[in-house]
């Protein structure tokens, strides 16, 4: 099985090349990290909308006991939104049973790709062990491609998600057998390298860096926080939601 790394979400998609495969979406900083909080935090399901618009006239199609509304652009939650994209946010108190709608600069943009892959999931460094064993799980099951989407920042690659994409890698290439792109081996090689200290490192990257200045630090500091969310968030139809575990 070969395993392909899409460094952006800005790439040309040949026919069917979705097709049978599972994609694993990719915004560490922060939206799928966000994700993982509100639905480990009792959320129902998160629908992921491009554009802010789009997300007022759902959100104002939904009754009010059971709807948020969240989100960011140029990281700060939008006037009138219920919920920034700071995994913060998403508490039990304010999430628990809600449906969320979400829209963010990069990250609900790249999740609304791959629209064809057999199997959505949305992963982070908070939910690494549980995505792989998903991915395990799945690898007998007519799956015949794996992909590792990345969000990215402004159509450009993002170091971050590029080394979440290499920390899934890594893990998936000690125990099996598999081709990996030029792009999958690139981002192993490149979390290989800084396993050890990945926030020294991140800090000084674009995305990071403007999270730093505008005092989000201590987002990073959680997003990196590796299997601080065991959740596997699957997107189907319109929606994401948790598979039971
Ligand atoms: C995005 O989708 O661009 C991000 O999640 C930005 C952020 O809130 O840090």
């Amino acid at each position: 099985m070969k395993i392909e790394t899409l460094l952006t979400p800005y790439f040309v998609e040949s026919e069917n090349m979705f097709a049978n495969s599972l994609v694993v979406s990719i915004d560490v900083l922060r939206a799928s990290t966000s994700i993982c909080a509100a639905l480990f935090n009792g959320a129902k399901e998160i629908i992921p909308v491009d554009s802010v618009d789009k997300a007022a006239q759902i959100y104002s199609n939904l009754s009010r006991e059971i709807r948020l509304l969240g989100g960011e652009r140029n990281m700060i939650k939008p006037d009138g939104f219920d919920l920034g994209n700071s995994p913060l946010d998403y508490t039990e108190d304010k999430v628990k049973n809600k449906t969320i709608i979400l829209t963010t600069t990069n990250g609900t943009k790249a999740f609304l790709k791959a629209k064809q892959a057999k199997i959505k999931l949305i992963g982070a460094f908070v939910n690494q062990s549980a995505i792989l064993h998903y991915i395990d799980s799945c690898l007998n099951n007519g799956i015949n491609m794996i992909y590792f989407l990345c969000a990215g920042n402004q159509s450009r690659m993002a170091y971050e998600d590029v080394l979440c994409a290499g920390a899934f890698l890594h893990f998936l290439n000690k125990v099996n057998d598999f081709e990996l792109s030029d792009s999958s081996l690139a981002a192993m090689n490149l979390f290989e390298l800084h396993s050890n200290n990945i926030y020294e490192f991140i800090k000084n990257c674009e995305h990071p860096k403007k999270l730093i200045e505008v005092g989000l630090q201590a987002d990073i500091e959680i997003c990196l926080k590796t299997n601080a969310y065991n959740i596997i968030p699957i997107f189907e139809s319109n929606s994401i939601k948790k598979i039971s575990i």
